[in-house]
């Protein structure tokens, strides 16, 4: 049993679940009306409600004993200074300084001279690609960035990029290619121009298999469709803590834009990694982005733990999963705008906080991150709200939403929203075989053919969901949700007792690949695997 496990404040949790496990949500707003006073924060245009959660004002006492048990603050603190508490890999997390103001000194060395550098690069940069300023080799003007990169290098950027669109030029269309699957290279550059696209090569080690595959192949497409050599220079850029690889590659380096290794792929897109996005929206709006989440940062480091909303966001997912058993999270979205905001909390999430072993490495006997999946609202109410409904298990949820459109066409907004509220009531409240018997002897429906209905009539309800409704998604809110989530991941992190900055997880696979790969242009049949693996390549190499 680890220390965690059998800490007083767990185990007064534990008794506290125990204690309300049998009482329906609905029994707890009866009995609190109270609750949407309670339950709600505010920060900025952001309303986080957590009263459709299994909790109580003791719940509440007995998550913030947890975090001040294991020293949260002292966590809190320690990110912001530039500690290195990403211990296995020996580095600082300091995402947080990219949108900084403050000196943050790593080795002895202030950071925020480099990072004003690059960042002013970027600006320049940008305000030459966007202005036409800069050109392509036949003298065009730049129409078309295909960014390539992939995880953190990806989805940070693509996703900003989609949510921000409003902000964005006409003129300039930003494409993203991350899966070393050639047809998503294809796709994207059939439609191009060589003589007006630029390609930004983003990989923080410039070692990725996948983004070096594809950056090498959009170089010979841009040679064999009208550019030379001589042209490289002024399409291609890189992104990149790797000045070698980057010049190996034949990019110079002074057409690169430098990261540290104290940045996070997943946490990356406030760097130079964000390219994309200020060449998408413009280095003002980018730097509303930054401003945002640096707002959500002064937050998180200043305000009580019990009124901070990355701290209460990351205890309510901490009493979800280690005290409810809940080992699935759905993020909605009602912002067709914020459609790839899953997928980057996906990996924000599941590669951080993804760990089985505590930062000295014993194996923890409580649950880590949860699966983190979903869809913009709607779509996934006509796809898997079903078993959010009346499945076997219950599923936590984040139903997420602006006030105010960036398209108010008709009545859309409103019927989108409905669907929101709707939602996030019929989860908790849920439908009882009284009320489903009363409304079919409404309808009509013979006693016979009632009672067999009724059951698949039933909603269970008692499903916990937050929602997060924010004013408008501009740059400055984008970024606040953002840092939000950012931190609710360290928060889990710290309760958990594990480094949410590392990835190992992700090399097994790297390395037999490569193996494979040399094996996949051998003609001899493969034996050197398992009897599946070695079955799946054998059939491949007969029949490609
Ligand atoms: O998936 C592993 C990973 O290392 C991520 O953490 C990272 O975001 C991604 O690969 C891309 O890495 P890079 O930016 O170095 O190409």
């Amino acid at each position: 049993m680890s220390s965690l496990t059998q800490s007083s404040a767990w185990l007064a949790l534990q008794t506290h679940q125990r204690a309300i496990a049998q009482m329906h949500l609905l029994e707890l707003f009866e009995q609190d009306t109270r609750r949407f006073e309670k339950f709600t924060l505010f920060f900025n245009d952001i309303l986080l409600d957590y009263t459709k959660q299994p909790i109580t004002d003791r719940t509440i006492t007995l998550l913030l004993d947890l975090a001040h048990q294991q020293g949260l603050a002292d966590w809190i603190a320690r990110l912001f200074a530039g500690e290195k508490i990403n211990s296995t890999e020996n580095r600082a997390a300091l995402h947080s300084a990219l949108r900084g103001k403050q000196a943050v000194m790593v080795d002895g060395v202030d950071v925020m001279p480099e990072i004003k550098r690059v960042m002013r690069q970027m600006e320049c940069f940008s305000i030459a690609v966007r202005s036409g300023g800069k050109k392509g080799y036949s003298g065009k003007n730049f129409t078309d960035i295909v960014n390539i990169g992939i995880g953190g290098s990806d989805l940070g950027p693509f996703m900003v990029t989609e949510a921000l669109k409003p902000y964005a030029s006409p003129h300039l269309t930003v494409h993203f290619v991350s899966n070393v699957d050639g047809t998503q290279l294809f796709e994207t550059l059939q439609s191009l121009d060589p003589a007006r696209t630029l390609f930004i090569i983003a990989s923080k080690t410039f070692l990725t298999q996948e983004t070096i595959t594809n950056a090498r192949s959009a170089r010979t497409w841009f040679l064999t469709h009208g550019g030379n050599e001589d042209n490289i220079a002024s399409h291609f850029v890189a992104v990149s803590a790797n000045r070698a690889a980057v010049k190996e590659f034949g990019i110079d380096p002074d057409n690169m834009f430098m990261l540290w290794d104290w940045v996070g792929g997943r946490y990356s897109l406030w760097s130079a990694i964000g390219l994309p996005i200020a060449l998408a929206i413009g280095m003002d709006n980018f730097y509303s982005l930054l401003a945002g989440a640096n707002e959500m940062d002064e937050h998180f480091m200043t305000v009580p733990l019990e009124k901070n909303l990355p701290v209460i966001l990351g205890l309510i997912g901490i009493w979800q999963i280690n005290f409810w058993g809940i080992t699935a999270h759905a993020i909605l979205p009602y912002d067709q705008s914020l459609h790839r905001f899953p997928a980057f909390l996906q990996q924000l999430e599941m590669e951080s906080n993804g760990k089985r072993v505590t930062r000295a490495g014993e194996i923890v006997d409580y649950s880590t991150s949860p699966v983190v999946w979903g869809e913009p609202g709607t779509n996934g109410q006509h796809a898997f709200y079903q078993l959010l409904h009346q499945g076997t298990q219950t599923i936590a949820a984040d139903f997420l939403a602006p006030c105010q459109s960036h398209h108010m066409i008709g009545t859309h907004h409103h019927l989108l929203l409905a669907n929101f509220f709707a939602q996030t009531e019929a989860l908790m409240r849920g439908k009882t075989a009284d009320e489903v018997r009363v409304e079919l002897e409404s309808q009509g429906v013979a006693n016979d053919l009632l009672e067999k209905a009724i059951p698949h009539r039933v909603f269970p309800g008692n499903h916990p969901t937050t929602s997060i409704l924010f004013k408008k998604l501009d740059p400055k809110t984008l970024g606040s949700l953002i840092a939000l989530y950012e931190h609710k991941v360290f928060v889990q992190s710290v309760i958990w007792n594990i480094n949410p900055f590392d990835q190992w997880g992700v090399e097994l696979g790297k390395q037999l690949a490569s193996k494979i790969l040399t094996e996949l242009n051998q003609d001899a049949v493969i034996t050197s695997h398992d009897v599946s693996t070695n079955g799946l390549i054998n059939y491949f190499k007969t029949n490609q």
